[in-house]
């Protein structure tokens, strides 16, 4: 089944065509990677499905209902949670405190909250950081904070954008195991990625896009050796092996 499916979605900013006709589709468990370059639309995508903006034309169906116009909280609520490119956390406050804001998407209890918001953390191996203030993580543990946060609204669908920017190579190799982990508890992921390595490791199925529209999809090695994205994108040193 498909767990979201897109309908020559369109998006507008003023004049700016930001995204154009986009079709698209994942299905149940499947990760499916997004790429293109600087200002293609990808973000844009992203928040036209987590209900950040209306699309301006199409359709969005998540779990077979469409949801063009829906809110991000009742989406999320719905299953379907996203993180930002960027991050932004409570910095005052703890980890666990930040974690916890997203686990209220699925309970009114704070020893509920707090209960699953530890879970998340432990899966996550991020436990030793539950009372560091967020405002004192790295990158990298900020980011890790923003999957937590994302996780514990005990997500369907999980819209990850760039969570690896920023991150030295031996923390690229982690969040990707990380995000490995998370499919293979069931969730289905969407990820936006510019560190090729990461996208290509992760992604069953990758799609390209270039001024909104798209140009390629397939499986990763499909799409890297298209000479659309090669030219658009990759760039002609990119050879694949
Ligand atoms: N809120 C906005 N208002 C006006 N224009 C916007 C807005 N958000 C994005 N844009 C424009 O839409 C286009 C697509 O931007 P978007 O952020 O979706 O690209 P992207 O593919 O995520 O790029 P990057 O890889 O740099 O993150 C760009 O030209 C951008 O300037
Ligand atoms: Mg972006």
């Amino acid at each position: 089944m498909n767990i979201l499916e897109i309908k020559d979605l369109v998006k507008d900013f003023g004049g700016l065509r930001a995204v154009d006709s986009l079709s698209l589709s994942i299905e149940e468990g499947e990760i499916l990677g997004l790429i293109g370059p600087n200002g293609a639309g990808k973000s844009t995508a992203f928040n036209c499905i987590a209900g950040v903006y209306p699309p301006t034309g199409g359709e969005i169906y998540f779990a077979g209902e469409k949801i063009n116009r829906s809110k991000p909280w009742n989406l999320c609520k719905k299953g379907l949670a996203r993180t930002f490119q960027i991050v932004k956390p409570f910095s005052s406050k703890s980890v666990l405190y930040n974690v916890m804001v997203g686990s209220f998407a699925t309970t009114d209890k704070t020893s509920v909250a707090e209960e699953k918001a530890l879970k998340v953390l432990k899966l996550l191996q991020f436990e030793d950081k539950k009372d560091e203030r967020a405002g004192n993580l790295t990158i990298a543990e900020r980011k890790r904070l923003e999957i937590a946060r994302a996780l514990a609204t005990e997500p369907k669908l999980l819209l990850f954008d760039e969570v690896m920017a920023g991150l030295r190579p031996a923390e690229v190799d982690e969040m990707v195991q990380i995000i490995q982990n998370l499919r293979h508890q069931g969730i289905t992921i969407f990820v936006i990625e510019h560190i090729m390595r990461a996208i290509m490791a992760l992604s069953d199925r990758i799609v390209v896009i270039h001024f909104g529209s798209k140009i390629a999809e397939g499986s990763p090695q499909e799409v890297a050796s298209d000479e659309n994205v090669i030219k658009a994108y990759l760039g002609d040193e990119y050879v694949v092996s």
